[in-house]
């Protein structure tokens, strides 16, 4: 089989948003994104117990949204009042738990691309899958290239192959493991996005010598995101843009 056309992507993405400046996966951290110079952003998508896509990335509401309970246990209207930015600091105290429906609206009007992780909670792969890839075909915005799919779970990425084959896939992983390109090559994926700790210069190399875009995540040191830069990282995701941005001078 042949190698896949490479997929061209941003050299930086935003991590949740803006991790390190904005609370993560809110409509305000994608803001903040887009301020602090991203073009793209990347952000996680589970569902509520009725079966809404909305940005999360813990199965627990506790740690960004102050609620004790599971996601998949709380209805979208439940989830209606919570405060997912308070937690991050007082300026964004009220922020809400975004829909994946709203965070298009918002894509489009700050023109910022995406890497749409899917983070299905245990046992709802597929269902988080089809959810989130059916909004993406109903509504993605037509101004802003296709939407990056990635997920750790690969029947989620089965789930998109299957229903909306021309959008692209990223592999997602914490180590690359030895039978990493049967694997992308199963699902069709145009990227490959593994942990930056573990990865090794030869393994970046054969990732890109088979033809897949690598987007390495989180690297916010810049001094290990000019090695990932040499050694052919395409794009490097990100938590702290202001960091990694005077690498992409000169
Ligand atoms: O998509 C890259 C990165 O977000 C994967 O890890 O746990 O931060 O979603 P996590
Ligand atoms: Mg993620």
């Amino acid at each position: 089989m042949s190698a896949p056309d490479r997929l061209s992507l941003p050299r930086l993405i935003g991590h949740r948003g803006a991790k390190h400046h904005a609370p993560e996966n809110t409509l305000a951290g994608l803001r903040a994104a887009k301020r602090l110079g991203m073009a793209w952003v990347e952000f996680d998508v589970m569902l509520t117990g009725d079966g809404v896509p909305v940005l999360m990335h813990d199965e627990s509401l506790k740690r960004t949204a102050g609620l004790d309970r599971l996601l998949c246990a709380t209805s979208l209207q439940e989830t209606r009042g919570l405060d997912a930015g308070g937690w991050f600091g007082a300026a964004f105290r009220g922020e809400g738990l975004p829909t994946l429906e709203a965070t298009l609206s918002c894509l489009a009007e700050e023109g910022l691309g995406a890497n749409v992780e899917i983070k299905p909670a245990k046992g709802r792969e597929r269902e988080t899958a089809k959810a989130t890839v059916e909004l993406l075909l109903r509504a993605w915005p037509a101004a802003l290239p296709p939407p990056l799919i990635s997920s750790f779970r690969m029947e989620a990425l089965e789930v998109a192959r299957d229903l909306a084959p021309d959008l692209p896939r990223g592999y997602l992983v914490e180590e690359l493991p030895a039978d990493w390109q049967a694997t992308a090559r199963r699902l069709a994926c145009r990227s490959v996005h593994p942990w930056h700790e573990p990865l090794t210069r030869p393994q970046l190399t054969a990732i890109r010598a088979a033809g897949y875009a690598v987007a390495v995540y989180t690297v916010n040191d810049p001094v290990r995101g000019r090695e990932l830069f040499e050694w052919g990282a395409d794009s490097l995701i990100t938590d702290d843009p202001p960091a990694l941005l005077p690498l992409l001078e000169g």
